[in-house]
C-alpha cells in the first residue's frame, strides 16, 4: 500500500509551476485567494484581509495540499491542540496557549480566566497606586519571555503608555544599563519573566536590577518585583512575595506565552480593557482556525504556500516586511516563533525528515527595506516569498501624504515583484531587467489596534502549527538550544575539554 503522505507529495511534485501572469488570467483569482477574519468592534466589524493571490497557489496545488493535509490528519491534530491532548510528544505535554485567550478545553479555559483575573487585580492595583507611585517597569526576560512583550508594548503604546515599559533581555550589561538610565529607581518596578525561573541571563539581570534599586535608595527592592512564571515555587524561593507571583501553566510554551502572565507588561502599559481586546482578536483567529476546513482556512492556506515554496521550489528563506513602523519588532518575533518551532530535523516520531523544514524568517519595515535589501528580492538569484503587512488606518496624525506614500509603496512592491520588466530605454539592458514572477502575500489590517495585533500574532501561531502538521514535526519543543547552554556551563565550571580553537579564544580573553 502506498504511504498516503508520500502519495500526496508525489501528486504535488507532478504539478506544473504556472507563472503568476498566467494565473492572473483567472478573473476571479483575487476573490478566490483572498479572505478576511473579522471580529466585532465599537465601530462595527473590524478585521484583516489575507490576500494570497500573488502566490503560485492554484486549484491543482490546493487540491494536492488538501490531500496532504488529510494524509497528515490535520483535522485530528488540530482537535488535539484545542482539546489539550498531549501534542508536544517529546516533552509529554499539551500546548494550551489558545486557552489563555478563551479557546479550547473547558478546564484549561477556566484556568486561563482565573489567571487573567489575578493578573488584572495586580495591574489595576498598580494603576490605582496601591504599590506606590509606579512610572516605569523594567521587564526582564529572554526569548519567548521578552520578544512578545517587546513587540506588543512597542506596537501599542507609541501614543501613550500608562506605565513606561523597558524590556531587557540580553545578558550584555549594556542593555540593562540603558534601561537604568531611562528610569527613576524611586518609581520603578521590575518584572522577572521566566517560564523556568532558571535562565541565566534573566536571573543575572534580575539580581543586578535589584542591586540597582537598593544602591539607589529603595528600602525593599524585592518588594518592587513581580514574577511571571510557570515555576512559582522557584520565584518564591528567589524572594518574590507570593502575592506578586503571577503564574502560568507549564503547558503554555515560552514563544506562545504572550497571552498569559508574560503579557503583564503589556497589560500594565495599555490597561486591562485593551489587553482583553488583544486576547479577543486572537480568539477570533482561533475560531476561524478551529472551524474552517481546507484551503478556506486562511492559516492552513498560508501554510500550503509556505510548503510549496520551501519543499517544491527550494526557497531557503521567507521575508516579512511590515509597512508600519509600529511593527518593527514583528520580524524578530516571527523569527523565534517559526524558527524555534519548526527548525527541526526529525519528525514527531523521531524519524529523519524527508525534506527541508522551516525556512529562515527575516525581514524589516517598509519603506526602509526598499532602500536596503529589496535589490536582492527583485534581481537576485534567490527566490524569496515575501509577506507584506500594512494597516489602512494610519498610525500617525501628520499630513496624510505620509500614509499614502507608505501604502502605495507597499502595494507597488508586490506588483513589481510579480510583473517584472525592463527599466532601460530600449528594454534590453540585462542590468535593468526584472524577471518578475516573484511571489508575495499581503496582509492588510483595517486598523492596527490591540485586537488586530492579537489576531496577527495568533494567525502566525496557527500558520506555524499548520506547517508543522504538514511536515510531521513537533513545533512545541526546542532541544536545539540546549547544547550550547550546557557548553557555556562547562566552560564556567572548567570541567570539560574543548577543541583547540575554543581553548585559544578562552585564553586570549583571559577566561581559559
Ligand atoms: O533557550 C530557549 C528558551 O528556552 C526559549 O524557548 C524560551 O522562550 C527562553 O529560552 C526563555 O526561557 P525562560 O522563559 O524559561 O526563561
Amino acid at each position: 500500500m502506498t504511504d498516503p503522505i508520500r502519495a500526496a507529495w508525489d501528486t504535488l511534485h507532478a504539478i506544473d509551476h504556472p507563472t503568476l501572469a498566467a494565473l492572473f488570467e483567472d478573473t476571479v483569482r483575487v476573490e478566490s485567494l483572498s479572505g478576511r477574519i473579522e471580529w466585532p468592534s465599537q465601530d462595527g466589524d473590524c478585521g484583516i484581509l489575507f490576500d494570497w493571490s500573488k502566490t503560485h497557489l492554484n486549484a491543482p496545488l490546493i487540491a494536492g495540499f488538501e490531500q496532504l493535509a488529510n494524509a497528515c490528519d490535520f483535522a485530528g491534530q488540530r482537535e488535539k491542540l484545542f482539546n489539550a491532548e498531549i501534542i508536544n510528544v517529546t516533552e509529554g505535554r499539551a500546548a494550551t496557549h489558545t486557552a489563555m485567550r478563551g479557546a479550547g478545553e473547558a478546564s484549561k479555559v477556566e484556568e486561563g480566566e482565573a489567571l487573567l483575573r489575578r493578573m488584572g487585580i495586580l495591574v489595576e492595583a498598580i494603576h490605582d497606586g496601591a504599590l506606590g507611585d509606579v512610572k516605569h517597569l523594567i521587564h526582564i526576560g529572554i526569548g519567548g519571555s521578552a520578544l512578545g512583550p517587546a513587540l506588543a508594548v512597542d506596537a501599542l503604546t507609541r501614543d501613550l503608555a500608562k506605565v513606561d515599559v523597558h524590556v531587557v533581555s540580553n545578558i550584555d550589561g549594556v542593555a540593562l544599563e540603558q534601561a537604568f538610565k531611562a528610569c527613576d529607581p524611586a518609581t520603578t518596578m521590575v518584572a522577572v519573566a521566566s517560564k523556568t525561573f532558571t535562565t541565566i541571563e534573566t536571573m543575572t539581570n534580575a539580581s543586578s536590577a535589584l542591586k540597582w534599586l537598593g544602591d539607589n535608595g529603595v528600602d525593599d527592592p524585592s518588594g518592587r518585583v513581580v514574577a511571571l512564571t510557570a515555576s512559582p515555587e522557584k520565584a518564591v524561593e528567589w524572594g518574590v512575595d507570593e502575592t506578586r507571583v503571577l503564574p502560568f501553566p507549564e503547558s503554555v510554551g515560552g514563544r506562545y506565552s504572550l497571552w498569559s502572565s508574560i503579557g503583564f507588561p503589556v497589560a500594565l502599559a495599555i490597561g486591562m480593557e485593551e489587553f482583553t481586546q488583544f486576547l479577543n482578536g486572537a480568539l477570533a483567529v482561533d475560531a476561524h482556525f478551529a472551524e474552517t476546513n481546507g484551503a478556506d482556512n486562511l492559516c492552513l492556506r498560508a501554510a500550503f504556500a509556505d510548503q510549496y515554496y520551501t519543499r517544491l521550489r527550494g526557497c531557503q528563506t521567507r521575508a516579512v516586511f511590515a509597512y508600519d513602523e509600529r511593527l518593527d519588532l514583528l520580524p524578530d518575533y516571527l523569527q523565534q516563533l517559526e524558527m524555534e518551532s519548526n527548525g527541526k530535523r526529525v519528525t514527531a516520531s523521531g524519524d529523519q525528515v524527508d525534506g527541508p523544514t522551516a525556512p529562515i524568517t527575516w525581514g524589516g519595515v517598509g519603506t526602509d527595506a526598499q532602500h536596503a535589501v529589496f535589490q536582492l528580492l527583485h534581481q537576485g538569484t534567490h527566490l524569496v516569498p515575501v509577506d507584506f503587512i500594512a494597516s489602512i488606518v494610519p498610525g500617525d496624525m501628520l499630513d496624510p501624504a505620509h500614509h499614502q506614500i507608505l501604502l502605495t509603496n507597499c502595494f507597488a512592491q508586490g506588483a513589481a515583484l510579480m510583473a517584472g520588466g525592463n527599466m532601460s530605454a530600449d528594454g534590453t539592458d540585462p542590468a535593468r531587467a526584472f524577471p518578475g514572477n516573484r511571489p508575495s502575500a499581503t496582509i492588510l489590517c483595517d486598523d492596527l489596534d490591540a485586537a488586530t495585533l492579537g489576531a496577527l500574532i495568533a494567525f502566525h501561531e496557527h500558520r506555524t502549527f499548520a506547517n508543522a502538521v504538514l511536515m510531521g514535526i513537533n513545533p512545541f519543543d526546542q532541544f536545539g538550544v540546549e547544547l550550547g547552554k550546557k557548553m557555556a556551563k562547562d566552560i564556567e565550571s572548567g570541567g570539560a575539554e574543548f577543541d583547540a580553537s575554543t581553548r585559544a579564544l578562552l585564553e586570549k580573553s583571559g577566561l581559559g
